[in-house]
């Protein structure tokens, strides 16, 4: 028996940064502030992460290159690497990201797949979602509620849930 199935993605978009809560904002700001310190001598496309953890701490990362290409290490895993590294026992409740370096008409960027497997595990063992917010470059917003619904059938180990 022939069966469809599919995947239902919501979320939300917002005008302004003006027009999210005080909080998010706040988090949004500091991926901003945190793409100034990207290391992208080699691709030139900063990009800017921060992560904001259940005691309320906001971790930041940045996309870090090397020489050796694939050595290097984009934004968001930077932050939620030294996130987990740093905080073990808090929850990380959302990731806000930031590239200056969007052309126009780009608009927005999205977290490559690897950073979405990270995003998407460490959900499961926090037993809670991050949120991702990424503003593109009007100054818009994408809030998608959680991370898996950036990754449908992300790899797992099926003992690890
Ligand atoms: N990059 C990020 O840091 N985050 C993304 O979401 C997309 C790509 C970095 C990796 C590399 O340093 C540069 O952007 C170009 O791919």
């Amino acid at each position: 028996m022939k069966k469809k199935e599919a995947f239902k993605f919501e979320f939300e978009s917002y005008s302004s940064i003006k027009d999210l809560l005080v909080e998010d904002q706040g988090l949004l700001n500091s991926a901003v502030e945190a793409a100034t310190g990207a290391y992208a001598p080699y691709s030139k496309f900063r990009v800017g992460a921060a992560v904001l953890l259940s005691n309320k701490t906001i971790v930041r990362g940045s996309n870090q290159e090397n020489a050796a290409y694939p050595s290097g290490l984009c934004a968001e895993r930077v932050a939620l690497f030294s996130a987990a590294a740093n905080y073990p026992k808090e929850t990380m409740n959302s990731l806000a990201i930031y590239s200056p370096d969007l052309k126009s008409g780009e608009e927005v960027f999205s977290p490559c797949g690897a950073c979405r497997q990270v995003m998407s595990e460490y959900e499961i063992k926090q037993f809670a979602d991050i949120r991702i917010l990424i503003m593109n470059s009007n100054g818009g917003i994408w809030l998608i509620d959680r991370a898996q619904s950036l990754l449908p059938f992300a790899f797992r180990f099926p003992k690890l849930k």
